[in-house]
């Protein structure tokens, strides 16, 4: 047996515990809270490690719990090294990372580098302070444009819509990519990068194993700001490709990469995926390198439909994009920037059908599987009242884009009204569609045909059957709007039929099908594992 400081870093990388690790993301605020306040927190995803264990889950992803006035859902960071009051404190935070390893879980957290919260110390300094000055120079403040400086200094759009600069009392502009309340860090002051430094510190030293990095695309801006094309603007919103946007992918962000990397290799066995929303496969690669982030997420099939030669084309461009870098691709068919994939393929039974299948294509595919929480229990988006919205989005867009509250919808645990189980109080921040009394993890639990159970099995299978190993995939021949691949070093076969007719099923033993199967053919919108 080679011993691990044999391997060269790549190598040791593919033995570390999240090469074919399955992470579920937790949206704090929606996943269980315990205090009865309507807002899911620390102490209530602790009450529910029980369940994550049983539905076979690696590791979590928890998203922002730092304190926060709340105006992007704790993406602004007021406090990077605090949890704010609505999520626990930091005594909890350390009970949840303690009883998540007695679960045998790891825990990973979010790092929001790119902005910071407006009442984050920092910036409320800078308002206070004469422009020019170095409270200033923590941000990106400039001049406007025109005689009057009335102009913004270029004509950067915000992502929620609306130019990406505000003016403040004294004429001067400042940047943010997201809301007014999100101004970007200035990346060209190393006093932002020691901070970072020490927030990552911070929370590796309180037992995390990762982080999960948000935007990380983004922190560095080109030199002098230059305006961005038009048509990168009609691309608009979170989920854009950005080869003609001078907003995102820096060449300058990969030198702050390795500063974080530096910091996570000195703790051993932590790692960082990053939020890379980047066009094309060679960009996206340069991401993910020994010297800089261990994962990225490939937004890939978030952006296929349910259409088998789309789904295959996500699959082989993540893995080429991996492939020179030696590090795994990531799997991800929803979070909570997207509208659910039981929703994006078709809504009602039929996209729960295929979300099932999509399900089985993912667990069978070779590297990282990132889970959105709920999407276990076939949960759709939910089609909230305007008066419920909260996204940032809907008001800056002018009441025009809905935003991303309907895939945010608390949990239902249990119970046949809301709030499910999930609070112990009246109600939940975002109100829970009477109909999910039928989709309780309670309900799930006990019935063998459910989304859960499929979840289960197929998290148990990828675990113990050896015809998963392997990180490389061979595909065979296949009718029009179906595909067949096979686990080169293990021999799995995952095929799926996303043509409307039944197809023959290839050579092998059904191990695990997404819904009832027809003989020996494999009907419309259904994926199968064969061994
Ligand atoms: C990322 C997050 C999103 C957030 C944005 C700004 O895209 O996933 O939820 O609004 O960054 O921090």
């Amino acid at each position: 047996m080679r011993r691990s400081s044999d391997l060269s870093p790549e190598q040791a990388d593919e033995s570390a515990w999240w090469h074919d690790a399955v992470f579920y993301q937790v949206y704090v605020r929606s996943f269980a809270d315990s205090n009865g306040d309507g807002v899911g927190d620390l102490d209530g995803i602790r009450s529910r490690l029980g369940y994550l264990e049983l539905l076979g889950v690696d590791a979590l992803w928890l998203t922002p719990f730092y304190t926060s006035p709340m105006a992007d859902h704790g993406y602004d960071v007021a406090d990077p090294r605090d949890v704010d009051p609505l999520f626990g404190d930091l005594a909890a935070f350390d009970r949840l990372v303690a009883e998540a390893h007695e679960h045998n879980m790891k825990i990973t957290v979010d790092l929001v580098p790119n902005h910071s919260s407006d009442r984050h110390e920092w910036f409320q300094a800078a308002l206070l302070a004469a422009p020019g000055g170095p409270e200033r120079n923590r941000y990106i403040f400039r001049d406007g444009r025109g005689f009057d400086g009335s102009q913004p200094p270029n004509n950067w759009t915000s992502i929620f819509g609306g130019p990406a600069w505000t003016r403040v009392a004294d004429g001067q502009w400042y940047l943010h990519l997201f809301a007014p309340e999100q101004p970007d860090l200035n990346w060209d002051n190393p006093e932002v990068s020691a901070d970072l430094a020490r927030t990552l510190r911070f929370w590796l030293d309180r037992g995390v194993d990762g982080f999960r990095i948000d935007v990380a695309h983004g922190m560095a801006k080109p030199h002098g700001l230059p305006d961005m094309d038009v048509r990168a603007e009609q691309a608009s919103g979170v989920l854009h490709d950005n080869a003609l946007d001078p907003r995102f992918d820096d060449d300058g962000v990969h030198e702050h990469h390795r500063m974080i990397r530096k910091v996570i290799d000195s703790y051993p066995g932590r790692m960082a995926v990053g939020e890379i929303w980047v066009q094309g496969d060679d960009r996206f690669a340069r991401y993910v390198r020994p010297d800089e982030l261990h994962l990225g997420f490939n937004f890939r099939l978030v952006q296929a439909g349910f259409e088998a030669e789309q789904v295959r084309a996500a699959i082989e461009h993540s893995l080429a994009a991996v492939a020179p870098t030696g590090t795994p691709p990531t799997w991800t068919l929803s979070n909570h920037d997207v509208v659910r994939h039981v929703t994006r393929y078709g809504g009602g039974a039929l996209g729960a059908q295929r979300a099932r299948a999509m399900a089985l294509v993912q667990l069978a595919l070779p590297g990282v599987v990132y889970l959105y929480n709920g999407e276990e229990l076939g949960l759709p988006n939910v089609e909230l009242p305007d008066w419920a919205l909260q996204d940032p989005t809907w008001v800056r867009s002018g009441h025009t884009d809905r935003g991303r509250d309907g895939c945010r919808v608390p949990l239902p645990w249990e119970g046949s009204a809301p709030p499910f189980g999930f609070s112990s109080g009246q109600g939940s921040w975002l109100p829970q569609p009477d109909e999910w009394a039928g989709l309780t993890a309670e309900r799930q639990l006990e019935d063998p045909d459910s989304m859960l159970s499929l979840y289960r099995q197929a998290l148990e299978l990828r675990k113990s059957t050896e015809g998963m190993s392997g990180t490389e995939l061979e595909w065979y021949g296949a009718p029009p709007g179906c595909f067949a691949f096979r686990r080169k070093g293990g021999g799995l076969i995952c095929a799926l039929n996303t043509s409307g007719a039944p197809v023959p099923l290839p050579p092998g033993e059904v191990l695990l099908s997404s819904g009832p199967m027809d003989g020996d053919q494999l009907p419309p919108d259904t994926a199968v594992w064969l061994v």
